[in-house]
C-alpha cells in the first residue's frame, strides 16, 4: 500500500534543501557524462527526475543539448540556480504522463529514480512515453540497484550526529510487494524536527527487462556502473541500455 500523504513531489519537496549537500558524491559523473555523451553523439538528451541537475548540468557543458523533467519546483529551483542551469531545459512535470519535447536520442534516469513510480500501469506508461519519445535506434539508459531480500522488517540509522543535530534514516521493508519507505528525522536546535520521507517500488532487472520490452525496447548492454564494469550475479546496481529498434 503506498504511503499516506506520500505524493510524486513529496521526495523532492523535501529533499531539495539537503540533496546536494548529501548526495553529491553518490556516483562518478565524469563516468556517467562518457557514456552518455559516447551514446548521444551529436543529438539530443532528456532526463526523467533530473532534480539539481546534478548530471544534467555538467552534460550540458559537455556540449550535449540536456532537457530534464521533474516533479517538484524545489528541485528544479535548485537546478536554476546553479551555473550552467542554462544550458539545460527544465520542466515540471511527471514521467509517468507526458514527456515534454523529442525526440531523443537518449533517455536516462540515473540513481534509482525510475523506483519513484509505484504502480505496475504508472511503469507501463513511463516506458511506453520512453520508446515513443526516443528516435529509431535510440537509448533509453537506466541506473538502479539489484533488489536483494532485506534481513529485518524495519531499521534505524544513524546518519550523522554533531552537537546541536541529529538525522536518523529511519525504514521500512515491505518485500512483499517490493516497496520499503522511510524518513530522514533530523532534529536540531535550531530548526526542531524535519521529516523528508522516501518511497520505492523497486524492480528487479528481469521485470524491468519486461516492461521495457512491452514498449518495443530491448536490453542491449548491462554494466554493474557507469564505468562499464561486467554485470554480474553479485553487482548491486546495474546500468541497463535499452534500444528501440532501428
Ligand atoms: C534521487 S533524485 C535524483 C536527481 C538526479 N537525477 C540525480 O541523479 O542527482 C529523484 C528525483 O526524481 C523526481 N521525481 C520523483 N518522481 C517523479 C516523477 N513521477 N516524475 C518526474 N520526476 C520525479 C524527484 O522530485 C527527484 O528530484
Amino acid at each position: 500500500v503506498p504511503v499516506e500523504g506520500y505524493t510524486a513531489q513529496s521526495y523532492g519537496d523535501r529533499m531539495a534543501d539537503v540533496y546536494d549537500e548529501w548526495y553529491h558524491g553518490i556516483s562518478d559523473v565524469d563516468d556517467t557524462i562518457a557514456l552518455l555523451g559516447e551514446l548521444a553523439g551529436a543529438g539530443a538528451v532528456l532526463e526523467l527526475g533530473v532534480g539539481t541537475g546534478r548530471l544534467a548540468i555538467p552534460l550540458a557543458r559537455h556540449g550535449i543539448v540536456v532537457t530534464g523533467i521533474d516533479t517538484s519546483e524545489q528541485m528544479l529551483a535548485k537546478l536554476r540556480a546553479k551555473p550552467g542551469a542554462d544550458r539545460v531545459d527544465a520542466v515540471i512535470g511527471d514521467i509517468t504522463k507526458r514527456l515534454p519535447g523529442g525526440p531523443y536520442q537518449v533517455i536516462f534516469v540515473a540513481y534509482n529514480t525510475l523506483f519513484a513510480i509505484d504502480s505496475d500501469d504508472d511503469y507501463t506508461a513511463c516506458f511506453g512515453n520512453v520508446a515513443a519519445a526516443l528516435v529509431d535506434g535510440g537509448r533509453f539508459v537506466v541506473e538502479a540497484f539489484v533488489p536483494r531480500a532485506p534481513d529485518v522488517s524495519s531499521s534505524v540509522e544513524v546518519k550523522t550526529v554533531t552537537a546541536d543535530r541529529v538525522v536518523l534514516s529511519v525504514s521500512v521493508f515491505s518485500p512483499d510487494d517490493q516497496r520499503a519507505h522511510g524518513q530522514f528525522v533530523e532534529f536540531s536546535e535550531a530548526g526542531g524536527v524535519i521529516l523528508r520521507p522516501w518511497a520505492v517500488r523497486y524492480q528487479t532487472p528481469a521485470q524491468l527487462d519486461a516492461f521495457a520490452s512491452a514498449a518495443g525496447l530491448n536490453v542491449e548492454n548491462r554494466y554493474a556502473s557507469w564505468q562499464r564494469q561486467p554485470f554480474t550475479a553479485t553487482s548491486e546496481r546495474h546500468v541497463s541500455i535499452y534500444r528501440k529498434s532501428p
